[in-house]
């Protein structure tokens, strides 16, 4: 048995398993200019984690894994690096849509698609049609997304509400907030992981966050694999969670 196995069997036998798992992969362009290889060689041995981590969520049984693969931020990066960003979600969604498919997650894009190039447009939306019925594992990916943003789109869309007559001012409460999001009707992550070492929760998820756990762990994201997401559910299982309140 392996050391991952071994962290697989230790975290099963644990019990409390993360619901949703958020994660900032962070590293790639590090990873990159530590062997003197241009940024986007990292954002593709990034990608491979991305699938490393999926299999091991499912081999786990988490419910929900989220992952910010693009802010809003990051459309001022040089064009050259959005575009090469570009490329390789729309050959994810080509390579792995018919193993995701098989695996039985449904995978889900959130931000401002809008954005999106035409090409990716139809990708992304080609995967979430085709995975639609999945249900082992919700698998979303936060691109060209920034969670202010999100709450400016909630608050917007309330005030439209309340305008029309369609929603009583008093009315509007914390479900009235998290049933506009895109997350809506998602559990909150239960665990967040940051790769890299980098203390920040860089505009994700802002409001879904406000009770949950934090792993920051020092690996590098392409260096990040199954190992890893074991050892941060341990932690995870390790801490006690009182909500704001006094422990049992
Ligand atoms: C952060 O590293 C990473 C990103 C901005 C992009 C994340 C993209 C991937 C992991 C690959 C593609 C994923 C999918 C789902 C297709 P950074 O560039 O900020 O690294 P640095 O802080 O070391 O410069």
């Amino acid at each position: 048995m392996g050391a991952a196995d071994e962290l697989l069997a230790a975290i099963r036998g644990h019990g409390a398993m993360p619901r949703h798992v958020a994660i900032i992969m962070d590293g790639n362009g590090r990873w990159a200019r530590e062997r003197m290889l241009p940024r986007p060689v990292g954002h593709r041995e990034g990608m491979k984690s991305v699938r490393a981590v999926v299999e091991a969520a499912l081999e786990a049984g988490v419910e929900v894994l989220s992952l910010f693969a693009f802010s809003q931020e990051n459309w001022q990066r040089p064009a050259a690096e959005v575009s090469a960003l570009m490329s390789l979600l729309e050959e994810y969604i080509k390579k792995e849509a018919r193993e995701l498919e098989a695996q039985g997650v449904r995978v889900v894009f959130l931000g401002d698609l809008d954005r999106l190039g035409p090409v990716q447009r139809a990708a992304v939306d080609g995967v979430m049609a085709q995975t639609a019925h999945n249900s082992k594992l919700l698998l979303n990916l936060f691109i060209s997304y920034g969670s202010r943003a999100e709450l400016v789109r909630a608050a917007r869309q309330i005030a439209e509400d309340v305008a029309a007559g369609r929603l009583a001012p008093d009315a509007v409460d914390e479900a009235a907030i998290s049933g506009r999001l895109f997350t809506a009707g998602v559990p909150d992550p239960d665990l967040l992981i940051r790769t890299s070492g980098e203390m920040r929760i860089s505009n994700f998820l802002l409001w879904q966050l406000a009770y949950t756990e934090l792993h920051i762990s020092p690996v590098l994201w392409p260096d990040f694999g199954r190992d890893e997401l074991f050892r941060a559910i341990l932690d995870y299982q390790s801490r006690d969670r009182r909500f704001g309140r006094v422990s049992a």
